[in-house]
């Protein structure tokens, strides 16, 4: 049986147990909630009439924002208010990877947003573990290009990297708060996943570096990044000897690795032995779900969708390391396709007026081959966020080969940061949920049999990582 499709049903089957006569849902779907606050500058992406919502007790507003004026770039955003004592929570965004994956499909909808879409691609469930109950809940669909955020001019479309990528998100955040100014001085944390692993930290230092002028300023106060590509040569390392410990690759081809691959080196892929031993690796890889090494495969039903699961979608140049595109999973994905590809979704979500329907999905693989400009390392842009105070978690979802528990951990030791708290099992409902070791500075936790989206895997375990978070509190030490 498929995974996803049994995680799907389960979460329907704990919602219909939690909440079938829970009196929280006190809101009708459509209607005003009148005892919350509304933000009258934004009451023109208020969503009022999404098709196939269940009710709840918060508002949510989506719709585009012009963050260039002179060629017409425009994100689109989904942003679901905390839904208890929002004005007392923090403003969290959120970042999905690829790059060129979006953040609504991910993030929004199958992972920490407070609706998943139904296998059916008709209606959404509500997922009792949404991190809007800790936090308000921004989700970015970033850069231009990604889902149903688009550019006038498409010249744009040919320069979309990390820099382009960070400079839009950064003013997307002060466009944003024009539209909600009661968030203009909100605390603000930035969290992501996979390849949101370069730009979230490169966001945090344009915000810090930008905060030098009084006028700009924004509260950030911390990242949370989950299975985050960090450094390329250390996640190529990490990723190697993952696939040789977790006995997917043969000693021989392990060691051939070791002996001919120089991750440091500007022509890595140039050394014939090298890349056909991870030629190898990835290989192997295609057979199994490199983001959830012990669940089966998601087996499609089309022949097309069968394709798009057995081939990794990868790419290499001169420049760049290969990439292997983070986070795809075609059986959830199709029922998150055929949803946004509603008329009546995406006018409820102030997409379209009525006649402009947008192709919308998951990943633009155009985005992802087309991709100018990466960062080698971001750990220099640690260090200095470290110096400055932020707060820095990080997490990993211990059977992720894409970017593995091993990859963090050798990119995280390069750091060399003093331990504070050493290694030790971190415990949730009397289970061990991960191991913890705290830094001075930073904050490395695993999750225990997790895949690579880890809240897809381990909800309720990662709704009580976050809340730790958030509040900067130690996660449970003890059964
Ligand atoms: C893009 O062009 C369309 C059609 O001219 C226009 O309606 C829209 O406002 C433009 N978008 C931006 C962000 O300027
Ligand atoms: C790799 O290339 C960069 C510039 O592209 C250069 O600064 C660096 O020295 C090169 N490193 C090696 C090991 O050749
Ligand atoms: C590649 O491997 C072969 C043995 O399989 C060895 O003879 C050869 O020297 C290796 N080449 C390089 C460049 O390391
Ligand atoms: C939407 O995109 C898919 C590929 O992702 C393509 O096959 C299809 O023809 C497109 N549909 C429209 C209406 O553009
Ligand atoms: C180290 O941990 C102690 C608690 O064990 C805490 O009080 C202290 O603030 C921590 N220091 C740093 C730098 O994180």
């Amino acid at each position: 049986m498929d995974f996803a499709l049994n995680l799907l049903v389960f979460l329907i089957v704990v919602y219909t147990t939690l909440f079938s006569e829970s009196p929280v849902l006190c809101a009708t779907h459509g209607q005003l909630l009148t005892d919350k606050k509304l933000h009258p500058l934004a009451s023109d992406h208020l969503v009022t009439n999404l098709p196939g919502q269940p009710n709840v007790d918060f508002h949510h507003y989506a719709g585009y924002i012009t963050v260039n004026e002179e060629n017409g770039r425009a994100l689109f955003y989904w942003f679901y208010e905390a839904s208890t004592l929002s004005d007392d929570k923090p403003l969290v965004l959120w970042l999905n990877g690829g790059p060129g994956c979006s953040s609504v499909g991910y993030g929004a909808t199958q992972e920490i947003g407070p609706f998943i879409v139904n296998a059916n691609g008709h209606d959404l469930s509500i997922n009792p573990y949404s991190w809007n109950k800790e936090a308000n809940m921004l989700f970015l669909e970033s850069p231009v290009g990604v889902g149903f955020s688009y550019s006038n001019t498409t010249s744009d479309y040919d320069k979309l990297g990390d820099d382009f990528t960070v400079h839009d998100a950064y003013n997307f955040l002060h466009k944003w708060f024009l539209k909600f100014p009661s968030y203009r001085m909100r605390t603000l944390y930035i969290a992501g996943e996979s390849y949101a692993g370069k730009y979230v930290p490169e966001l945090a230092g344009l915000i810090q570096e930008n905060n030098k002028d009084r006028s700009l300023h924004i509260d950030l106060m911390g990242i949370l990044l989950g299975n985050p590509e960090t450094c390329d040569a250390e996640d190529w390392k990490g990723l190697l000897d993952y696939a040789w410990s977790h006995a997917v690759i043969s000693d021989e081809t392990h060691n051939t690795i070791r002996e001919s691959c120089d991750f440091y080196s500007n022509n890595t892929w140039s050394n014939k032995n090298c890349s056909q031993a991870v030629d190898e690796v990835l290989k192997q890889y295609n057979e199994i779900d490199i983001f959830s090494l012990y669940t089966s495969v998601c087996i499609a039903s089309s022949a097309a969708s069968k394709d798009k699961l057995l081939k990794l979608t990868y790419r290499s140049t001169s420049k760049m390391m290969p990439r292997i595109i983070g986070g795809y999973d075609p059986c959830l994905d199709d029922y998150a396709k055929s949803y946004y590809n509603k008329h009546d979704v995406q006018k409820a979500l102030h997409v379209s007026e009525g006649h402009l329907i947008k192709n919308w999905s998951i990943c633009n693989m155009d985005i992802f081959h087309g991709w100018k400009d990466s960062k080698d390392s971001v750990l220099p842009i640690y260090k200095e966020l470290i110096a400055a105070g932020l707060r820095i978690w990080v997490y990993s979802g211990d059977t992720d080969g894409r970017v593995p528990v091993l990859s963090t951990r050798y990119s995280l030791s390069t750091l060399m940061l003093p331990i504070n708290r050493s290694w030790r099992p971190w415990y949730h409902q009397k289970q061990v949920a991960g191991w913890i070791q705290e830094y001075e500075g930073l904050t490395f936790a695993t999750f225990r049999g997790a895949g690579h989206a880890v809240p897809l895997f381990k909800p309720s375990e990662s709704l009580a990582f976050f809340s730790a978070f958030l509040n900067g509190e130690s996660l449970p030490l003890q059964r």
